[in-house]
């Protein structure tokens, strides 16, 4: 099933006629491709729904590209981020290549969709440049990281949710709720699990969001929640590179003041929301992606 996603990638990619650019592609290492898998949960198994999810996941690469150069972050699924081995100009430019077949692609497809999917991707990096801006300060706005978590990347999960359910003459406004509270779930996990997880079991730098400027969930519940004494402790340490105890103390402050807790609780309140959405939809594989993408631990 996902072979096949994998081939249409490659086809869009070697389109280009372009050796050195094959190379590169080809050191991109795949990804967990959850947004492939509940495109083709929602569409079902058609030609337009495979071609729509490499297209979907090749924008996603692009974006991660992208990222990587934002977030400096030097490794990504397991490996040395293209980044790191090629420099910032070729992972930028890539990740434009990338974009670029993907929405040729999307021209293909019909114009509802092409038009979901390209203004998400535009979305998605507003939300990416409201990262970088919120990230010049120690950020204690709920509402502000919330808004900046939809964009980045519940957006471009909600229009996977709402076209694969075009393709399918499915109700849109269903699945476009259910991909929306999905993505903000898939996020705030992914906050979670940059502070519980090893780099190892990430596959990508673990502990590095506070370094990078980014007071993610977990951070503005413990800085809410310490006194004035440990407020001035925790701003000290943003966008510092952290010794094994600072890592340690946020750590334990965060078991402590259940910060941890309550943030993959509130992610788990935006899973019952996506699967409220879904309610009468009959699709235990819709809601297995729920829980999929909530418990997961990397
Ligand atoms: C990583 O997405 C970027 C975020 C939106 C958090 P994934 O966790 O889906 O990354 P891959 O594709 O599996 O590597
Ligand atoms: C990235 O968020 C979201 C997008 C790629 C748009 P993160 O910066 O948290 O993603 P990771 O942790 O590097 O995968
Ligand atoms: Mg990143
Ligand atoms: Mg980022
Ligand atoms: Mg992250």
């Amino acid at each position: 099933m996902l072979e096949k996603v994998e081939f249409l990638m490659k086809q869009m990619i070697e389109s280009l006629n372009d050796k050195h650019i094959l190379e590169l592609f080809h050191k991109i290492p795949k990804g967990k491709r959850l947004r492939a898998k509940l495109i083709l949960k929602i569409a079902g198994l058609s030609d337009d729904a495979y071609k729509l999810a490499a297209i979907v996941e090749l924008i996603h690469a692009a974006s991660l590209l992208h990222d990587d150069v934002i977030d400096d972050a030097l490794t990504r699924r397991g490996k040395d981020s293209i980044n790191a081995v090629f420099g910032n100009k070729t992972s930028i430019m890539l990740g434009d290549i990338l974009y670029s077949k993907g929405f040729t692609s999307l021209t293909t497809l019909a114009q509802n969709i092409a038009y979901k999917v390209s203004n998400a991707v535009a979305l998605l990096s507003v939300g990416e440049l409201l990262d970088v801006k919120l990230s010049e300060e120690f950020n204690t706005n709920e509402e502000l990281y919330m808004d900046m978590i939809y964009k980045k990347t519940a957006s471009l999960i909600e229009a996977a949710s709402a076209s694969a359910a075009m393709l399918a003459g499915k109700n849109v406004e269903i699945y476009e709720l259910y991909g929306k509270n999905l993505g903000l779930a898939f996020q705030i996990i992914d906050d979670v699990l940059d502070i519980t997880q090893e780099s190892e079991k990430l596959g990508k730098p673990s502990m590095h969001d506070f370094k990078e400027g980014k007071t993610t969930l977990p951070y503005m519940y413990l800085y809410d929640r310490i006194d004035e004494y440990e407020k001035e402790r925790l701003k000290s340490l943003f966008k510092k590179d952290l010794s094994k105890d600072d890592k340690i103390w946020i750590k334990n402050k965060m078991q402590e003041t259940s910060s941890l807790d309550d943030s993959i609780k509130y992610a788990k309140k935006l899973g019952l929301e996506a699967m409220r959405a879904i309610r009468d939809e009959d699709s235990e594989g819709l809601k297995k992606i729920i829980k999929d993408m909530i418990e997961r631990d990397f």
